[in-house]
């Protein structure tokens, strides 16, 4: 069952059919296809293109066909070309020869381009709810547990700094994130319709009244981009490809975290797996597969730009390509951020094992450092000596407050008493020298 077909002497081949048709992915453009038509044909009764009686009649059937899919009562199946082939087919089936007007000053190009629009709108918006709320949870989570823990640099203990702190660098990532999707939004909020197959239309319509009724900002400036411009769908499949990346260097800390060697998270039961052969095993299978998945959207982002890579002005086919990838990386990053956030929600935090990675650490030997400066020594020198007492200590086997002050005046004569409050972890955090730490 075809729109089109009256030009050609044969049919098409089975196998071109297959290859053509995109009902089984777009079929979940129902929804945005269904009432885009809706306001196409009112702007066409308004504009008299079509009659009041007509367009009635047209939204009357598009609303039944919208029910019955939605209630189970029609599966969108069959040989259709596309989402757009079914509802009109369908339309012309229930109510005749009037169903055929619906498609007046439109083509599938716009029609396709709105339904896109609408769908990737709609899905950039829970992205951002699903970004706040794993934003939410890792701050609730990093205030509740306002302890010390090391900091890292090439993965080494480096400095002391608190979990809560921590955790907030991940929540500053995701709010960055958000900002991204809401500038994608401002710039996609554009309604295409009306652009037709690539050159407008002869008929006097409305594209303002379409825009407006549709939720948009305004209607395209060009037609020939706004039929064939799939920027934002980049620009979304970019912004969810660094969310994908900052879920995987989040879930990279979470797996080292919960192993014995950190032993600073257990990841509750609900997100982790067990092994068919070694029955102590406890694997944090829910952070491993997040930070696997980034690859597939990356994926989608390459792809869209390889498929738009230089196709001429305005639609052509290849545009088609751009469905299942898209909405394979929207599926995925919807999916790790809800996962991400309830493993964030219900891991246990080990302040005892993090306190102790803390002192075995030497993490306090920049605050050494900056004694010596704060009592007169240049910083390079400062550096030095606390490098020498480093030495001494793993010599010893002991930590740097655990010398004696005649110990330490063996390295320089500018240390007293107060060196050990100095030192102190918990004290200099609180103290606020770092004075952001709880921010
Ligand atoms: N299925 C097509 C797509 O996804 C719809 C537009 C078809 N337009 C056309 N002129 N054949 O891009």
């Amino acid at each position: 069952m075809k729109l089109w077909g009256g030009r050609f002497k044969k049919g098409e081949s089975k196998l071109m059919e297959d290859f053509n048709s995109s009902l089984s992915f777009d079929k979940r453009l129902y929804l945005e296809d269904i009432n885009g038509s809706i306001v196409h044909v009112n702007m066409l009764k308004n504009c008299n293109i079509i009659s009041e009686d007509e367009g009635k009649e047209i939204e009357c059937a598009l609303r039944e066909l919208l029910k019955d899919i939605e209630e189970n009562k029609i599966e969108i199946k069959g040989n259709y070309e596309d989402i757009h082939s079914f509802v009109e087919i369908n339309l012309i089936e229930r109510i005749g020869n009037v169903a055929k007007k619906l498609h007046t000053a439109r083509s599938r190009n716009d029609q396709v381009a709105l339904d896109m629009r609408l769908y990737s709108k709609e899905c950039a918006i829970n992205i951002k709810n699903n970004l706040e709320k794993l934003g939410n949870t890792l701050k609730c989570v990093g205030e509740n547990n306002p302890y010390i823990m090391p900091g890292y640099t090439h993965l080494q203990r480096a400095q002391v700094v608190t979990f809560t702190h921590h955790m907030k660098a991940y929540e500053a990532m995701f709010k960055r994130d958000i900002k991204r999707i809401e500038n994608a939004i401002e710039i996609l909020d554009e309604c295409p319709l009306g652009c037709c197959a690539l050159a407008g239309t002869t008929y006097n319509i409305d594209r303002e009244f379409t825009a407006k009724e549709l939720g948009f900002k305004k209607p395209t400036d060009n037609f020939l981009d706004g039929v064939s411009d799939r920027d934002y769908l980049i620009e979304l499949s970019a912004d969810f490809s660094i969310i994908m990346m900052h879920l995987s260097r989040l879930s990279e800390e979470l797996i080292l975290w919960s192993s014995k060697e950190f032993d600073f998270i257990s990841i509750d039961d609900e997100f982790a797996t067990g092994s068919s052969i070694m029955p102590q095993k406890k694997n944090p299978d829910g952070p491993e597969l997040i930070r696997g998945k980034s690859g597939r959207v990356y994926g989608t982002l390459i792809s869209l730009l390889t498929t738009m890579k230089s196709l001429p002005l305005a639609y052509n086919k290849d545009m088609q390509e751009d469905k299942e990838v898209f909405f394979d990386a929207l599926d995925t990053t919807s999916k790790c951020l809800i996962v991400m956030e309830r493993i964030i929600g219900t891991m246990k935090v080990k302040n005892e094992s993090m306190r102790n990675a803390v002192k075995a650490g030497f993490l306090n030997a920049t605050e050494v450092a900056d004694y010596l400066v704060c009592n007169g020594m240049a910083f390079r020198d400062a550096h030095k000596v606390v490098g020498e007492i480093i030495l001494f200590c793993e010599e010893k086997g002991v930590n740097i407050e655990k010398l004696t002050l005649d110990e330490l005046k063996q390295f320089s004569s500018c240390f007293t008493e107060d060196i050990y409050d100095f030192i102190d972890y918990e004290v200099s955090i609180t103290k606020g020298i770092k004075n952001n730490m709880n921010m």
